[in-house]
């Protein structure tokens, strides 16, 4: 990606045709993601439905080279299936998405914005660091799955 490309890196909503173009980003990014779960097509696309979904994606060089995925219980927000085509990285396209949701979510009146990242992602944990995200080290992640992959 050259610097014009740079500025012509434009977010836009997520539509449920981009589905296969998505999952390939999300393969290439290595982002870990529930295929058999809330990341099949038809869970997103009720997600899409229900008109909650902050789902963004990021176009430049005339393909989708970064993916958001934000929602709120009402209570809290939360960023999830963050990815930068490997390729675009470190030239702020996840900063701009994030901060795409941020808006929105502070729009809304959601003051507390919140997303998971495994241990070993020692990438995201930095670039959330320095998005300006605190870790909490001693918070332990309780779930209740009605399948493992969900
Ligand atoms: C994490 C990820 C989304 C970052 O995307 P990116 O477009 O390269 O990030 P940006 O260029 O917008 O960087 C945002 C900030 O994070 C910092 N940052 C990004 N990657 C970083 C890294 N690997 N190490 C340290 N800091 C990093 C940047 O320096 C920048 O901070 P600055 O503006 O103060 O300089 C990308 O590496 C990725 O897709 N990783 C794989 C998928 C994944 O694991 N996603 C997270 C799931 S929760």
């Amino acid at each position: 990606m050259n610097r014009e490309s740079k500025a012509k890196v434009k977010l836009r909503k997520f539509r449920i045709g981009d589905y296969d173009t998505l999952i390939e980003l999300w393969e290439k990014s290595r982002l870990p993601y529930k295929p058999k779960g809330r990341d099949r097509r038809d869970k997103i696309e009720r997600e899409l439905q229900a008109g909650k979904a902050l789902f963004y994606v990021a176009e430049c060089d005339g393909q989708i080279v970064g993916s958001i995925f934000g929602t709120h219980d009402g209570r809290k927000g939360w960023i999830n299936r963050l990815a930068v085509h490997p390729e675009y990285r470190g030239r702020g396209i996840a900063r701009k998405l994030v901060t795409r949701v941020e808006e929105d979510l502070n729009k809304l009146g959601i003051d507390i914005i919140a997303c998971l990242v495994e241990g070993w992602n020692h990438d995201s944990i930095n670039a959330f660091k320095a998005m300006g995200y605190s870790e909490f080290e001693d918070i332990v992640y309780f779930t209740k799955r009605k399948y493992p992959d969900v």
